[in-house]
Parts: structure tokens; sequence; C-alpha cells
């Protein structure tokens, strides 16, 4: 007997083993042996594959649903992007789902909340606005919003000629298979916003200070908006002084600034820059992440598969799945913007990480003359 099967089941059928079993789901139950090695792996088992989604093969299709459906009719006039192993809950990776958003020019639409939270990374257009219990956010290219769990929200474009497109990331698949969303319209359709916009940013967003005489009591930060300009100066400034990660770089996190923690519970994010020709090392660890190419080229080699992207594309690295990245420019750095879901595992002590320690810490890539991509045509 090989130790290696030692406790686990190897109970093979006969006709009157077959036939309790079935006796059993009269029953409504059923025999442990016979899934135990199915949901007691040795190690995670996730459903989800490595995939990238090219953002000049999605781009035409986001314009297209604008003019095919109305936002009011559509709900959100979103581009999902759903993971092959995923489908039945509508997830990009693991249990977070993500999305193309796209308002047309002088759109707005109405406001609404739920128990799922959400965050959006501004990819094109100038006017995107979004109101998060009553504070109006103005942002653009690259700028991270964050719209937590329970609070009102509603969004528009006030360009008057570039349609507004944004990737929205949600826990949505998280949140439906603990049964735990909730939906509802606002009473009056659209929140009252003060004159100020982006009243958290003054309020929370000096990166060194804090109001002394405000008291927050909700686990999400109070900071709702992180733009661009200021998460770049960070990661220049840390990278005169750091090698950052071997795995990731100069990773930073955006952060609650009153906890130092993530943004909400459910949900972190960061920012890495790869210097000009960086490679990292790979690692894996539980816990999955959805990238966005903020800036730069470069690929990605994820459970033995190479992935290129170039800016704007999205890629998923499932849980536990071995992955490193390299920025491909040897005169220009490159940013990956990241979500993920490290506060659920840590918050339940799911955590794990592991670093790869064969050849010299990079992975051997089963197919380097095709770069894999699933996206359908
Ligand atoms: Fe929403
Ligand atoms: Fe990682």
């Amino acid at each position: 007997m090989r130790e290696d099967i030692l406790g686990r089941s190897r109970v093979e059928d006969t006709d009157e083993l077959v036939q309790f079993y079935r006796r059993l789901e009269t029953m409504g139950a059923g025999a442990l042996w016979t899934v135990a090695n199915d949901i007691e792996p040795w190690y995670p088992q996730p459903k989800s594959v490595p995939m990238l989604w090219r953002y000049e093969q999605l781009r035409p299709s986001v314009l297209e649903s604008a003019s095919l459906v109305s936002g009011d009719d559509a709900g959100r006039r979103v581009v999902m992007l759903v993971n092959d192993g995923r489908k039945e809950l509508s997830a990009a990776v693991g249990l977070l789902y993500t999305g193309l958003q796209i308002m047309n020019p002088g759109e707005s639409m109405t406001a609404h909340r739920h128990a799922a939270s959400a965050l959006r990374f501004v990819i094109e257009g100038e006017g995107a606005w979004t109101i998060v219990d009553g504070d109006r956010l103005e942002a653009g290219a690259r700028d991270f919003l964050i719209t937590p769990s329970g609070t009102w929200h509603e969004h528009g474009n006030d360009s008057a000629s570039s349609p507004v497109i944004w990737q929205d990331g949600l826990d949505i698949p998280l949140v439906n298979t603990l049964d735990a969303n909730f939906y509802a319209v606002h009473p009056e359709l659209h929140q009252q916003p003060g004159k100020v916009v982006n009243t958290s940013l003054r309020e929370y967003g000096s990166g060194i200070l804090t109001p002394a005489d405000r008291g927050w009591s909700k686990r999400y930060s109070p900071l709702l908006a992180y733009p661009w300009e200021r998460t770049y100066e960070a990661l220049l400034a840390r990278a005169e002084v750091s090698d950052g990660s071997p795995y990731d770089g100069i990773i930073m996190e955006y952060v609650n600034p009153l906890t130092g923690g993530s943004v909400m519970p459910t949900m972190g994010a960061h920012m890495q820059l790869l210097r000009p020709g960086q490679a990292t090392l790979a690692h894996r660890h539980t816990g999955s992440v959805i990238y966005h190419v903020a800036k730069g080229c470069g690929h990605s080699i994820i459970g033995g598969q190479r992935f290129d992207w170039q800016e704007n594309d999205i890629f998923c690295v499932p849980s536990w799945a071995w992955h490193e990245h390299a920025n491909d420019d040897d005169r220009n750095d490159a940013c990956l913007f990241s979500f993920n879901d490290f506060p659920v595992m840590h918050a339940l002590d799911l955590y794990q990480e592991a670093a790869y320690t064969d050849n010299h810490g990079h992975q051997t890539v089963e197919d380097t003359l095709e770069p894999a991509t699933t996206v359908q045509q």
C-alpha cells in the first residue's frame, strides 16, 4: 500500500454497496467515503483556470453594447469576464467577479446598493463620476475607487463626446455562495451629493495624517478614491530605496488609512511596478487575483502557461497557482493593478504562501510558441 493513500478512501463499488448508496440517497443522505477524496484534497484544487482577456479584442464589443442596450434597461451596461471553469457563478476567478462597464457621454444611472462590495479601475474616458453615500467622486484613467458593501452608489459620465469604460470588481460570487446578498434601489432614485467632490480624499487622503476629531466605526476604508498620480508617485518613491518583493517587484497596497489594512473586508487591491526588463521569481498562495495592466507590456507565467500582456489587458491567477511576472520593455517600467480576496483568506486563517524553488525560481513554460489565451473570438 502506498503511503500517500493511507487514510484515503479506496472503497470499490459492489452491487451491495451501490444498493446501499441508493437507499441513503432516498433519505437525503450519502456515504462520505464516496466523495472524501474530492472534498478533502491534499492541496487546493481550483475550478478556475488561468485566463487572459485582451482589451483590444473586447473593446469593440463593449462599445457595441452601448448602442444595443440603454444603461437603465440593462441596470448596468457591463461586459463581464467569465472564467471557463466558473461559468455557473459568473466569476472571473475563484469567488471574484469582474467586468467592463461603459457609460455613454452625458449618461447617468439611478442609485442602488447591495451587500456585495465593489471597486472600479478607470480605463478610458474623461468625465467619469460616481456618488458613494453622498460623496461625489470624479475620476480619470487609472484612478481606483471603492463602493463598499451597503453604500448607495450611482454612476455617470459628464463628458460631451467620449464614453467612459472602467473595470468593475466585485465579490458577488463570494457573497452569493454565502447566501448573504441583498439589493435595493434608492427610494428617491438619486442621492443629493454635497457641493465638494472627492470629500473623502480631502479628509483622509493625505497619506501621513488622518483627522483627529472624527470617529469611524465601519470596517471599510473611509477613503473612497485613490488617484493614479499619487499611486505612481508612491511606487517611484519606494523604488528609489527598495528592491521590493522578489515575486512582485515594487508592490504597494491601497489601504484603509485608519488601519493600514485592506480597503474593504472582503477584497484588497494593489498596484505594483516592474522595473524595465525585470522578471520576478515564481510563488504561489491561497487567494485569487485579477490583474489589470495599468502601464507597459510584458508577460506572466501562470501554472506553466505563458500569457503576454499589454496595456489594459486583464488576466487572472487562480488560488495556489504558480505565477511570475516579467516586464518585457528594457526602457520603461510596467505597472499592474490587481485586486484579490486575501482579506477573506487572512480573516479565516486560510492564507498560505510558498516559493518555487526548482529551476532557479522560474517555472518551466509548457508552451512558449503559442502564448496561451482562452478568450473566445
Ligand atoms: Fe452596484
Ligand atoms: Fe502572488
